[in-house]
């Protein structure tokens, strides 16, 4: 192994991760080329070395250095061809795709259909890569949302309102439930479990039959509009509601210390399984420790376990 490719989508921790991707392989000699616009960028041979020099002070970094891109022509056989081209014509070795699942499904077409030795790195805020605990980008994602959310609460506090707040995750309710916990909201709404808006009115009109004036729903953007169950609130309960919707600033920023670490061992991990070959792989954090699984289970969508999340919920409010 001489050179490694890396590519990647864009969330907080993937520059930590490009860092110790670089920095490792140059501990063992292996020269790293950044492909720039994720799968678009690679067709395109948009292709860069990366020096110990070029990762240095972008370990607190949001988003990614390599930017990303959504790419249609990475969906075609055609596309595809374009890539593998590109990558042995770069003379690269062995690819590392850092991202969520569809990242992931591409590192899996380039190994199952064209040879290419691929690892794989999880990192998305929605947290629904199969088989891992923890994907880099996310525990910085939950912090950021809980951060707008305890401001929120001010507001909804001092003005005795009904807040509905969306945040994102795809079809995974992971985010939505680890915030309405963490920032003890009312109820959480997750496409992973149906819910009955007359029941959550009619907790809403006997907590405010009761004193209780403030009241904070979040809603997972895979579920349903913030817009409509407020809408709805507002019709049955006849009380004020207001919307917020976090939508990206949740993918941005500063890497919480978690992120960081994860992306520091899963980079080196990575390049330690090229090396040794060890390809078609995920690397990813279970139980504590780092796991190697094939790409093609990580791909499968995550079950994530919803119950012990809202009974304690439930409980607390
Ligand atoms: O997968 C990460 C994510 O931020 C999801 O939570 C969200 O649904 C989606 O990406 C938004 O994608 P885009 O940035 O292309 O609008």
């Amino acid at each position: 192994m001489k050179r490694i490719g890396i590519l990647t989508r864009d969330c907080a921790g993937i520059n930590a991760c490009i860092r110790a991707v670089v920095r490792t392989a140059s501990f063992h000699n292996i020269e790293v080329v950044g492909i720039f616009r994720g799968y678009e960028g690679l067709i395109r041979g948009e292709v860069k070395v990366l020096t110990r020099r070029s990762v240095s002070g972008i370990i607190n970094l949001g988003g990614s250095i390599l930017k990303t891109a959504r790419s249609k022509t990475f969906l075609t056989e055609e596309g595809q061809k374009k890539a593998v081209k590109i990558i042995k014509k770069n003379k690269i070795d062995g690819l590392i795709v850092i991202g969520g699942n569809g990242s992931l499904t591409g590192a899996y077409i380039l190994y199952s259909k064209f040879g290419i030795p691929v690892v794989g790195v999880p990192a998305t805020i929605d947290n629904d890569v199969n088989g891992v605990d923890l994907t880099i980008g996310a525990d910085t994602a939950v912090n950021v949302a809980l951060d707008a959310l305890d401001k929120i609460r001010d507001t909804a506090t001092s003005l005795e309102r009904i807040f509905v707040v969306e945040v994102m995750g795809r079809n995974c309710g992971w985010l939505a439930l680890e915030v309405a916990l963490a920032g003890g909201c009312e109820n959480v709404l997750i496409p992973e479990k149906e819910f009955d808006i007359e029941s959550i009115c009619e907790e809403i009109t006997e907590g405010n039959i009761r004193g209780k004036v403030s009241w904070i729903v979040v809603v997972a953007e895979g579920c349903v509009k913030a817009e409509d169950i407020a809408r709805k609130i507002t019709e049955i309960t006849g009380l004020e509601t207001r919307t917020v919707v976090l939508g990206h600033i949740q993918r941005g920023g500063c890497p919480t210390r978690l992120d960081r670490i994860l992306a520091a061992y899963l980079g080196n991990e990575a390049v330690k399984c090229l090396k040794n070959d060890e390809v078609g792989i995920c690397v990813g954090i279970k139980n504590n420790k780092i796991v190697k699984l094939p790409l093609k289970k990580v791909m499968k969508p995550k079950k994530i376990k919803v119950d012990n999340y809202l009974s304690l919920i439930k409980i607390l409010t």
